[in-house]
């Protein structure tokens, strides 16, 4: 039998209810927020996840699927998505409408990492992208968007943690900071750690070996910022103290994508464990420059909606969130298929959820059937009650049943 491959799963009907529920508010929050969907292809060149990205980078080094096709390119399946929307802002020339470009995106992102509750190869996020201010205060909408986003699910234990690498000159200082902090326990460290120690001291907070992680909480951190971030960052924290949005400072939220730059944060979610952000993100005004365009500040996040569903479902139980359907049309003599197929086709055309059974099973099954399905009505087409041009209702919430007109059917179910 083939299966589906490790780190993938299907998302079956009875779950989907909670995946619809979780896109739903996703559109109707972003929306208010004057957010604009965005949907960008899955698959780029290789070369826009490296460059933005970074090469020392777990994602770029280990875990991108990439590909050679048929024209010898080097294909990419993405990632994430915040470089693909910088790559369409750019090409696009979505700056040319003036102001702000406010962007979600809804989507599936391969990461070849270790399956384990919460964390897949292919897994979905929901994201948002703010391109073209450095506002402090479009740093606090994003922040306030993605709790408000967390509230509208009804998913509560969150927290938000805060910090800001600073402009390019400032993270190089936390660099340079953090490589001494790190020197002392570089014998220590993994052997991928031991080359990050080299390349990118930064991304030894990623590192999955609980010994790496064990000095990593050990080292001092602190952000050096210049005048200029130090103003930006306070303003960001007085917009989030306004708007009465709680968070914590943590200087150790440094992201695991190098293109990083001033306010980071990340949500953690108490049921997933505190390693495990729901969701994360910054600003990265250098991307664009980086990828081609103009000189443009930016900032977004995104949430893995996988680990919004676990939280969801740990918190009310994830099962049987199906659409509920109304009516189940059975029939009582083979002869009568044929009318009740044309009755369920006029109640489908009302706008009413209906199925029936269309292999002419007895009455007793078709009715353990409707009861499994837990629908609201049954109808029955019998044959007496049909030569008077009838049918039987039956509520299965009430127990009760009634012979009405075919006619008036409708106006009995809504
Ligand atoms: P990220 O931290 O790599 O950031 O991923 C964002 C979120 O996606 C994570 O917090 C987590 O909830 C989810 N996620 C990541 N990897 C997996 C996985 N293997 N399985 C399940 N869920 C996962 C980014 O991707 C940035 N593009 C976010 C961003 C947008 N920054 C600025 N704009």
């Amino acid at each position: 039998m083939i299966k589906a491959l490790r780190g993938t799963k299907d998302i079956l009907p009875d779950a989907i209810g909670l995946w619809q529920r979780i896109e739903a508010t996703c559109r109707n929050i972003f929306n208010i927020y004057a957010y604009n969907e965005i949907k960008t292809p899955i698959i780029e060149e290789a070369s826009l996840f490296t460059r933005s990205i970074g090469d020392a980078t777990d994602i770029v080094q280990k875990e991108m699927y990439i590909f050679c096709d048929r024209g010898g390119r080097n294909i990419a399946l993405r990632p994430e998505a915040t470089a693909s929307i910088v790559r369409s802002y750019i090409e696009n020339s979505l700056f040319q409408s003036g102001g702000i470009s406010k962007l979600f995106y809804i989507g599936p992102m391969f990461r070849a990492e270790r399956p384990q509750q919460g964390r897949q190869r292919q897994f979905h996020q929901i994201g948002a992208e703010a391109i073209g201010s450095d506002s402090p205060l479009i740093d606090v909408e994003m922040i306030a968007l993605s709790v408000k986003f967390l509230e509208k699910l009804a998913i509560k234990n969150f927290h938000v943690k805060l910090n800001s690498l600073g402009c390019q000159k400032d993270k190089e200082s936390v660099i340079e900071k953090h490589k001494e902090s790190f020197r002392p326990h570089v014998g220590k460290l993994c052997i991928d750690c031991k080359g990050r120690f080299e390349k990118n001291v930064l991304r030894i907070f990623d590192c999955k070996e609980e010994s790496c992680r064990e000095i990593a909480e050990s080292v001092k951190s602190e952000n050096a910022l210049c005048s200029n971030c130090a103003k930006h960052f306070k303003q960001v924290k007085e917009g989030l103290d306004l708007l009465g949005i709680q968070y914590a400072i943590d200087h150790k939220i440094v992201r695991g994508l190098d293109y990083y730059t001033g306010t980071v944060f990340e949500i953690t979610q108490e049921s997933l464990g505190a390693k495990d952000a729901i969701c994360a993100g910054g600003r990265y005004n250098n991307l664009v420059r980086e990828l081609g365009g103009k000189d443009t500040p930016a900032i977004g996040f995104a949430f893995g909606v996988e680990r919004l569903a676990l939280a969801l479902g740990k918190a009310e139980g994830a099962k049987g969130e199906g659409r509920r359907m109304d009516v189940f049309v059975t029939v009582a003599g083979e002869l009568l298929y044929n009318e009740a197929f044309k009755l369920l086709d006029f109640l489908r055309s009302a706008g009413i959820t209906s199925d029936m059974d269309y292999e002419a099973r007895s009455l007793k099954t078709q009715l353990r059937r409707a009861e499994k399905l837990g629908v609201r009505f049954v109808v029955i087409v019998g044959e007496e009650e049909f030569k008077r041009g009838n049918i039987i209702l039956r509520d299965m919430e009430n127990h009760s049943q009634k012979e009405i007109a075919v006619e008036d059917i409708v106006k009995n179910i809504i």
